[in-house]
């Protein structure tokens, strides 16, 4: 790569991966001292940690990681995925595209169907402990080949802020 190349490729890494985080961290924080109910939940959970974790072991605690996926799915950071043109004509839910249709998939409307997510507007991080969902149906990070490319790094980043959930709930 050239320096130009270089220095563009870490500066979509930068704009890509800086506020989209800072604002999901930002909502789970709200959502988190909204909810005392949600709060006494991940602190029980948070409080099983030992001094010196790893964040391995951390980043796999069922709540944690269920507050963080609701967090993303009831106000998506990214409304919309990136556009994408149709190369071959398709049928879908009885709408024929014809090649070079642009199509935005929107993740807010997926992620607020009612059959999928029943009372939608609530938050409730118990729906990704009893079930999974499809990518199709739960895609915060969009999908296919051209998805996020920081989708790992920024749930694990989200999760590795647990002290500083435990430092600004605990004593609520
Ligand atoms: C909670 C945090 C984040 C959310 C919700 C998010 C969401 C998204 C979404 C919805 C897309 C469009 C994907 C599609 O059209 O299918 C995207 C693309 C992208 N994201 Fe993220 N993102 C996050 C964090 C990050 C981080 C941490 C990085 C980098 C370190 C990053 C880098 C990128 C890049 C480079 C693309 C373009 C990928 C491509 O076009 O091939 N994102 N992100």
């Amino acid at each position: 790569m050239s320096d130009e190349e270089l220095h563009d490729e870490l500066m979509t890494l930068l704009v890509a991966g800086h506020e989209t985080t800072a604002s999901a961290l930002t909502w789970a924080f709200y959502w988190i001292d909204h909810l005392p109910e949600v709060r006494e939940k991940l602190l029980q959970e948070l409080n099983t940690i030992g001094v010196n974790p790893d964040l391995n072991t951390v980043a796999k605690f069922p709540y944690l990681t269920a507050v963080c996926q609701e967090t993303l799915r009831i106000y998506p950071i990214a409304m919309t995925a990136f556009v994408r043109i149709v190369k071959t004509p398709i049928e879908i839910m009885g709408y024929e595209l014809p090649e070079g249709t642009a199509i935005v998939p929107s993740i807010y409307l997926a992620h607020h169907r009612e059959e999928v997510y029943p009372q939608s507007k609530q938050f409730k991080p118990e729906r990704f402990l009893e079930r999974q969902y499809s990518p199709y149906e739960y895609l915060p990070f969009g999908g296919g080949n051209r998805r996020c490319i920081g989708m790992a790094f920024a749930q694990y980043e989200m999760k590795s802020s647990w002290q500083l959930f435990c430092q600004n709930f605990k004593y609520r």
